[in-house]
């Protein structure tokens, strides 16, 4: 060879740290562990495990097996379990009045989780979309959703969580001012070690898809009164940015302990300007359809499953995650483990 393929700069070769594992690992810049997953995991009334059909290794778990769960949370070393619940369509109404239910499906599944294993945290969606028979996230009149007559049943809900003894409370609900006066209404009743992760930056998205079968949403735009078929009033725009920095912003201000951006993977955009301009612990939610997609493609034989799953959760942590939200907690807990 006459001359070196990099002359003139014969000695920068970036492959040099490439050649092996061991200096792979020694020069690795982030790494994934169990430490920094949050299960996120279905639970209904029933008895047993059901399969879900948009997510295939997904099953929704009763309260005897979400004690199970969270003792396995534990095991693999997986710090904290959310709970989505899948109510009988029957105990829905307009007003998700469910939601506040002190033995309701949530606060079982709690208790039974912290019983089982108190030393996995647990994280409740404050949320009324579990509840309503029309599957929005707030309540409805003359067609619209009313921001400050939602954030009560809100704030009545996240109370009955907390005082179950769920450790964090996430609203994902999108209404204006919720975490401010969620907080204080923790504070003024003696719960100031509740934590609170908000949904700060959510973006109305297709991709939760596969997660309204899961808990059995209602279909929004249909029901008895006039719904709209979207939840573009409240969720964001996904064509923007700068607005998610004022939402995150917000949510800081009024008290929030953490803040999430979600989707996830086609958001890791908004994920890294919060984590630089905020610096605070900023969590990103791989949502239902971001699963789907990984398991329709790896039961087709198109993708890795195992890699697709790693390489899926460690952009995330890349992109300056303190933690993901995720489905493939247990799975991916169990594959960092071996
Ligand atoms: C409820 C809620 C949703 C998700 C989490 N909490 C759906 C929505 O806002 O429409 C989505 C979760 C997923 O897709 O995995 N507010």
């Amino acid at each position: 060879m006459t001359q070196p393929p990099l002359a003139p700069y014969p000695a920068l070769r970036l492959r040099r740290l490439r050649q092996a594992d061991w200096i792979r690992r020694l020069v690795r810049e982030t790494t994934l562990t169990p430490a920094d997953l949050v299960w996120s995991a279905v639970v209904h009334e029933g008895e047993g495990r059901i399969p879900v059909a948009s997510m295939p290794g997904v099953e929704r778990l009763s309260v005897a097996e979400a004690a199970k769960a969270a003792r396995e949370a534990r095991a693999l070393g997986v710090p904290a379990i959310a709970v989505f619940p899948h109510i009988d369509a029957g105990r829905k109404d307009q007003a998700g009045s469910a939601a506040e239910d002190p033995d309701g499906l949530v606060a079982r599944a709690v208790k039974a989780m912290k019983d089982a294993a108190p030393e996995v945290g647990v994280l409740c969606d404050v949320a009324l979309d579990p509840f309503t028979d029309h599957g929005h996230d707030g309540i409805i009149e003359g067609g619209r959703i009313l921001n400050d007559a939602t954030i009560e049943r809100l704030v009545a809900q996240g109370l009955m969580q907390a005082r179950a003894g769920c450790d964090i409370l996430a609203p994902s609900d999108m209404m204006d001012g919720r975490v401010g006066v969620l907080r204080r209404a923790l504070e003024a009743e003696g719960l100031q070690d509740t934590m609170i992760m908000s949904y700060a930056a959510k973006y109305a998205s297709a991709f939760y898809g596969p997660y309204r079968e899961a808990i059995g949403s209602g279909k929004l735009g249909s029901g008895p009164s006039a719904n709209p078929g979207d939840k573009k009033t409240y969720q964001m725009d996904f064509a923007n940015t700068d607005e998610a920095l004022r939402e995150v912003a917000l949510d800081i201000a009024e008290g929030a302990d953490m803040v999430m951006v979600k989707p996830g993977l086609p958001y890791l955009d908004i994920v890294r300007r919060v984590v630089e301009a905020f610096a605070m612990p900023t969590f990103a939610f791989q949502v239902s359809g971001e699963y789907a997609m990984i398991m329709a493609a790896a039961k087709n034989g198109w993708l890795d499953e195992e890699r697709s799953i790693l390489e899926s959760l460690g952009a995330f942590k890349r992109a300056g995650c303190a933690g993901i939200i995720t489905y493939f907690a247990p799975v991916a807990a169990r594959l960092l483990g071996a």
